[in-house]
């Protein structure tokens, strides 16, 4: 008999039909890929965190029909049995934070501008009084939220693995789904949102049901995985909430490389210099991602940086946003990579088990696992694994010698970002070490070995490779906090 998927619809489409109306536009909308990105800037490439998918897939951009297939991916005698996905949301708004500080430099240039009465001295285009007058359409409720291009992010995304792993997303295994979730609303917003673009690719052309209205359910949260970072005790104290671990971070912000853009913007801007600083800085040029990203359009805050040599000023605060990435979240300190040894174990008992069930044919329980966090999540996992290590750490002094450095956050984590581990059965192969076979993919590309760089391993030897991680590292004890040494009587 053939089991009905279970993440098909359990209750009535109707009360839903003017979101799905919506839903529908927007798909009609999302399958015309934009020939044009008007609001690309030569500052694009060094947004860091804050990158568009699209802009490190030029395979998007271009609208080509089939979704572009790593040539390097498995095929033939190998049957993908399993995929284990870390997503990061899709594209965001800004934070609270990032808003208020948009705002204090708003408040700057309208306060310049009443000062000098907004004539503009030299007759040219006053960027300032223009920025001054720009209307702000930030607002403090969209703190971080997940914003409608990243659900695009996330159903195209849907749309693509679907398409690229038939057998994994096939109708039967639908029901069988398993998502898991950080807390954040952009990270449950994304794991609905895939769902969504999925229902699609079963479904062309009917509306997809709200998930909780889905029998597998909206995401399942568990922040212990997707937020190890916010549970890790050593990290919050020695890295989190030390004032000093970010040294490097602070030092780069008052350094020539910095103090040299400072003064060209206040030019630029006709400021003091002393009122500005490398934060409000920092929020402009955000800004101008976040209207790029969210909007599509080139903001005027862009200007503040294209006027000369965009390029150096967008090297410069794409390090700025790598140095702190690089502290918080990677190489620099060890535990920020030891604190992700609980999810990057559970990746391994997951695909243990899907190995299990091959071996004693039976079918794979969970043959597709979608894991939706941050970039939080996938840099220090992706440091624990050895990737984009440089041989020279990031610091506030080497910013020339560190210009072709892997440590590229922008090219590693843009929204969407995600990292697929593919399990392979391969079914002729004769010795039993053979059959199981593991492709790692970063942002749909395949990730070669950091220790090989092979583009495909036996599992056994992958988990050879990782067996400190996977055997003694554990969270209780790398986390635990050295304690104060009072007793030394012990016995
Ligand atoms: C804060 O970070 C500095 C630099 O890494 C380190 O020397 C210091 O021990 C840290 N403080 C705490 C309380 O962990
Ligand atoms: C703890 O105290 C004992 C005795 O004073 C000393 O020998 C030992 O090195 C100390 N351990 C640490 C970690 O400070």
């Amino acid at each position: 008999m053939l089991r009905a998927p279970r993440c098909l619809l359990r209750t009535s489409v109707a009360p839903a039909a003017a979101l799905a109306a919506a839903l529908l536009s927007s798909f009609a909308r999302c399958s015309l890929l934009e020939p044009r990105d008007p609001g690309a800037s030569s500052l694009s490439p060094y947004f860091g965190t804050k990158t568009r998918y699209e802009d490190v897939s030029p395979g998007l951009l271009a609208g080509t029909e089939a979704p572009w297939r790593d040539p390097e991916l498995l095929e033939g005698t190998c049957t993908p049995v399993q995929l284990v996905a870390l997503i990061r949301h899709g594209t965001r708004y800004p934070t609270a934070k990032q808003i208020r500080k948009l705002r204090q430099l708003h408040g700057l240039l309208q306060a310049r501008g009443s000062r000098d009465g907004g004539a503009s001295s030299t007759g040219s285009r006053d960027l300032g009084a223009a920025l001054a007058d720009w209307p702000l359409w930030y607002a403090d409720w969209m703190d971080g939220q997940l914003v409608e291009k990243g659900r695009q992010d996330m159903r195209q995304l849907a749309l693509r693995l679907a398409s690229l792993f038939p057998t994994l997303f096939s109708l039967e295994n639908y029901g069988r789904l398993r998502l898991i979730t950080s807390s954040k609303h952009r990270c449950v917003d994304s794991g609905a949102a895939f769902l969504q673009g999925l229902w699609q690719h079963y479904h062309p052309g009917l509306p997809p049901p709200d998930v909780a209205d889905m029998e597998c359910g909206p995401p399942r949260v568990n922040d212990k995985l997707m937020r190890f970072f916010d549970h890790c005790e050593k990290f919050l104290t020695e890295v989190e909430r030390n004032a000093t671990a970010l040294y490097h971070v602070e030092a780069f912000k008052t350094g020539p490389e910095m103090q040299n853009i400072l003064k060209k913007v206040a030019a630029t801007l006709q400021v003091p210099v002393n009122d500005l600083n490398a934060d409000l800085i920092q929020v402009a040029f955000f800004t101008c991602s976040f209207d790029l990203a969210i909007k599509g359009v080139k903001s005027p805050w862009c200007d503040v940086f294209d006027i000369d040599d965009a390029k150096k000023k967008g090297e410069v605060l794409e390090y700025l946003n790598d140095l702190k990435q690089y502290w918080k979240r990677g190489y620099g300190y060890t535990i920020n990579s030891r604190s992700s040894c609980t999810l990057f174990q559970d990746i391994f008992q997951h695909l243990d088990k899907a190995v299990e069930q091959k071996q004693r044919s039976q079918p794979v329980s969970s043959p597709v696992i979608l894991q939706f966090g941050h970039a939080e999540t996938l840099l220090p996992l992706l440091s624990l694994m050895g990737y984009f290590k440089d041989k020279e750490p990031l610091t506030a002094y080497n910013y020339k010698e560190q210009m072709h450095r892997k440590f590229r956050s922008g090219h590693i984590v843009p929204y969407a970002s995600n990292l697929i581990f593919v399990l392979y059965h391969c079914e002729n192969a004769k010795p039993p070490k053979e059959q199981f076979q593991v492709q790692m993919l970063l942002n749909e590309k395949v990730l070669p070995l950091a220790y090989s760089q092979e583009t495909v391993s036996f599992y056994e030897d992958l988990k050879n490779h990782y067996k400190d991680i996977l055997q003694s590292c554990q969270t209780s004890e790398e986390c635990e906090l050295a304690k104060a040494n009072s007793t030394s009587d012990e016995l």
